[in-house]
């Protein structure tokens, strides 16, 4: 696979974000309001932390997208706006959960 132009290993069954992850990458969007970096965080599909763009295709889940020889990730600018985030993926503006937005803004984030 590549990142932005960079080779990106993969273990067979790996996910995108594990290997991005394994691959020393843990951040590869930022939200729309305070340009805060995002990665993983649950793991499994819930928070929409992880969002990315692959092989054209915005706001793929990196957590749930198993990773495919010859994948393309992260072409499209990974920012909140550019993600179209929000309502329509009954998110709040940042990509996240309400409940874990306002745990955030309330400094309670179980990380920054
Ligand atoms: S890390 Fe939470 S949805 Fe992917």
């Amino acid at each position: 696979m590549t990142f932005r132009g960079t080779d990106i290993p993969a273990e067979p069954g790996q996910s995108v974000g594990a290997a991005l992850v394994a691959a020393g990458i843990v951040d590869w969007r930022t939200t729309r309001k305070e340009g805060r970096p995002r990665g993983l965080f649950c793991g499994i599909g819930v928070c929409f932390d992880c969002l990315i763009t692959v092989d054209g295709t915005r706001a793929e889940r990196a957590c749930l997208i198993p990773a495919a020889d010859g994948m393309r990730l992260g072409d499209a600018l990974e920012t909140g706006d550019a993600l179209g985030t929000g309502d329509a993926l009954g998110a709040s503006d940042d990509g996240r959960d309400r409940a874990t937005h306002h745990a955030e803004e309330d400094g309670d984030a179980a990380h920054p």
